[in-house]
């Protein structure tokens, strides 16, 4: 079996991420695939490794040595303590796929002693496998390497190629951040809706639902958000004269522009850590 069928994993920390990635390879394993998983995490999820077992995945062998691909899923702080440790698990055929944030692919290289890296910065929605995943590989990878991560990537949702590292910034302040902006989104417009008259309650229950079912409706038809916008918009309705407000000169645009521009200047401070 190749490791495309039949991986064998490392995997450092399975919290919320870490966790969202074995639920997708355990759907694998139930399809027919093969898993070799060691996972070094100090509290393993108990239910994830009965069912890990019960469908036929091997739960950390003896003596892993080294692993098809080995998965860094701890925060970005704890890297340094764990990679020395790590090592056991790199031989020639590793591939390093780090999902940290700002842990740049030269310090994973040079702390692992390998090249085949692969850097990715999923979202929170990857918990319910509906996030977005940017990453990026290191020139030593392959396309059957990038292959196999996309695979390895794909229960946390979609997966984006990038072309270059430094793109990682504004990926962290698009869509690593931006569940962020939406829950705010959520959040500010409850608080227009009772300041409008509607109880608390209910306010929340409409704003969330909106911020939800827009989101599914433009997943779900794959129309362009500004298709669905101009079709929500009659000439004179109550939406343009919303429009108006926030697509003015100081509205939603430029305010997003320097939240963006923040964020992705923040990561870009962060990762010379
Ligand atoms: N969550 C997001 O939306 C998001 C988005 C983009 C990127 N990321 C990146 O994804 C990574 C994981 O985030 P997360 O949200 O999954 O964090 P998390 O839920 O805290 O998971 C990290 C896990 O690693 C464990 N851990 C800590 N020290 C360890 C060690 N020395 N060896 C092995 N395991 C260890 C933690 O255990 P304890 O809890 O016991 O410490 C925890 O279970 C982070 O680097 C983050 O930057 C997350």
């Amino acid at each position: 079996m190749s490791a495309t069928d039949a991986p064998s994993i490392a995997l450092v920390g399975a919290g919320a991420m870490g966790g969202a990635l074995v639920r997708g390879w355990l759907e694998a394993v139930r399809k027919g695939g093969g898993l070799t998983l060691t996972v070094v995490e100090p509290n393993f999820d108990p239910e994830l490794q009965r069912e890990l077992e019960s469908v036929g995945a091997v739960l950390n062998p003896p003596e892993p040595g080294p692993v098809d691909v080995l998965v860094f899923a701890v925060k970005p702080q704890a890297f340094a303590a764990v990679a020395p440790s790590a090592k056991r698990f790199v031989g020639e055929e590793t591939r390093i796929l780090s999902i940290m944030a700002g842990v740049h692919i030269e310090v994973i290289a040079r702390e692992l002693g390998s090249q085949r890296v692969v850097r990715a910065m999923p979202n929170m929605p990857a918990r319910i496998g509906r996030g977005v995943t940017a990453y990026v590989a290191a020139p030593a990878c392959t396309a059957a390497d990038r292959a196999l991560i996309e695979q390895l990537l794909s229960p946390l949702g979609s997966v984006e190629p990038l072309p270059a590292e430094r793109l990682m910034d504004v990926v962290t302040a698009v869509s690593g951040s931006g569940p962020a902006y939406v829950f705010l989104l959520a959040e500010v417009l409850a608080l227009a809706a009772e300041q409008e008259g509607l109880d608390k309650e209910t306010a929340m229950r409409l704003a969330s639902r909106t911020v939800a079912g827009a989101g599914a409706l433009m997943l779900e038809t794959g129309e362009s958000p500004t298709t669905l916008r101009k079709q929500v918009t009659s000439p004179g309705g109550t939406t343009e004269a919303a429009l108006d407000v926030l697509g003015a000169g100081n509205g939603l645009g430029p305010l997003l522009r320097r939240a963006v521009s923040a964020a992705a200047q923040r990561s870009r401070d962060l990762g010379k850590n």
